[in-house]
């Protein structure tokens, strides 16, 4: 059995949490990322976790001939790719370089992909794609539209995939939309390291009940929602990886039901037929919707710090309330979120403590 796995972008917050996941359940992992924004320590910390070390290759998923000796040198199962950039407000002042980097970067690897007959492929989409919902919870075929760059670049892929999956009935394509990942792994080791000043609210959270920040400022209190404040689908790192482990083990089992697949009891739990899976877009979320505030005094609680916040206009491009419906995945992936915003504001909390300076410090 193949059970070797590319992991692009794996250095980076989900996919360091998701390369000991697939660790776990049986998969080799070849991890490929350009570190533009994560570090090798990173992957040397998911060496020591996992006690052994991970095969690294420092290179961009647009340099097509660095991918063709990868893919010489390794017989891969499949793809998981998370190699992206994913700053919203970066991806509007630039926005050249985020269709580069994820779209151009996203053919190159997988026409290198075609090139080796390598044709199971799971991607990092994002509920960004259903821009702002009409309706909620949110599901995969709600209308998609998006209004910057970074979310027109997943649109742009979502697209691709789905031609290349009516073009070539071989091709295996996951899309996974992750809602809002946060919290950390258990052992503090390993979470989310942004570069400068947080742009997401659980960082942001966090360098302020470490003293790094002063306050939060709450973007817009006047939303249609509970308390006035943003409502978001949160979810734990360590469930959304557990999420790229049932996507894969769903793959080998739509591929050869009996034989190949590694988890027997998502095996059981799906009706699989041999054949291709085409274009396949499952939402990764909680189906649970939370407040700013409530995160805020979730996280203040878990801490026992004062989290000081004032509340400011509304960010442009924000939406009041977000959240998925997780029947799909559960339905077909036989996975649904198991950890609760105590567990990824405790999680969240003990990595930020034990590292105040994320990867830099070591
Ligand atoms: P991250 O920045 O921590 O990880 C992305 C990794 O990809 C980094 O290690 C980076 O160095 C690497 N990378 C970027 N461009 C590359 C290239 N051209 N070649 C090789 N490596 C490259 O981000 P993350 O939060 O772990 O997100 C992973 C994926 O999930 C991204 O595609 C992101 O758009 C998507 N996503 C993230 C979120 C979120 O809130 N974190 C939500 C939805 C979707
Ligand atoms: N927020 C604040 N203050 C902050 C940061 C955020 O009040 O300093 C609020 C936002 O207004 C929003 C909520 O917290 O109401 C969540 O904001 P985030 O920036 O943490 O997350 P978003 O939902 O805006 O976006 C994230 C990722 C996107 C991804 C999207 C859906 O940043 O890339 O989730 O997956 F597309």
């Amino acid at each position: 059995m193949k059970n070797k796995i590319l992991v692009t972008g794996g250095a980076g917050y989900i996919g360091s949490h998701t390369c000991i996941a697939l660790h776990e359940a049986g998969y080799e992992v070849v991890v490929y990322d350009n570190l533009s924004n994560s570090s090798r320590e990173a992957i040397n910390r998911v060496s020591t976790l996992i006690g052994q070390t991970i095969v690294f290759i420092e290179g961009d998923v647009r340099d097509d001939e660095l991918l063709r000796e990868v893919f010489a040198s390794h017989e891969f199962f499949g793809v998981i790719h998370f190699a992206g950039l994913k700053a919203v407000g970066e991806s509007v002042a630039k926005p050249l370089l985020y269709y580069n980097n994820n779209v151009s970067g996203t053919i190159a690897l997988l026409e290198v992909m075609a090139e080796y007959d390598v044709k199971n492929f799971v991607f990092s989409s994002s509920a960004t794609v259903y821009g702002d919902p009409e309706t909620l919870p949110i599901h995969e075929l709600s209308k998609r539209s998006c209004t910057n760059p970074y979310g027109q670049s997943k649109l742009a892929v979502e697209y691709i995939l789905e031609d290349l999956a009516i073009s070539d009935k071989s091709w295996n394509l996951i899309a996974l939309r992750y809602f809002n990942p946060v919290g950390a792994h258990p052992s503090g080791q390993i979470g989310e390291d942004p570069n400068d000043i947080p742009n997401n609210l659980m960082p942001y959270i966090s360098q302020v009940a470490v003293g790094k920040l002063d306050k939060l400022s709450i973007f817009g209190n006047d939303y249609p929602t509970v308390d006035g404040t943003g409502v978001r689908d949160f979810i734990h790192v360590t469930d959304l990886a557990q999420g790229h482990v049932a996507a894969l083990s769903y793959l080998e089992q739509q591929i050869s039901p009996e034989e190949n697949c590694l988890n027997t009891a998502i095996a059981k739990q799906t009706s699989a037929k041999s054949g291709s899976v085409g274009f396949l877009p499952i939402n990764l979320g909680t189906g649970k919707g939370t407040s700013v505030l409530e995160l805020v005094t979730a996280f203040a609680e878990v801490s026992k710090q004062p989290i000081a916040y004032q509340f400011v206009e509304r960010r442009a491009g924000d939406i009041a309330s977000c959240y998925a419906s997780a029947d799909k995945a559960q339905a077909l992936l036989g996975w649904q979120a198991k950890l609760s915003i105590t567990d990824m504001c405790q999680d969240t909390w003990r990595w930020q403590n034990m590292n105040p300076n994320g990867y830099q410090a070591s």
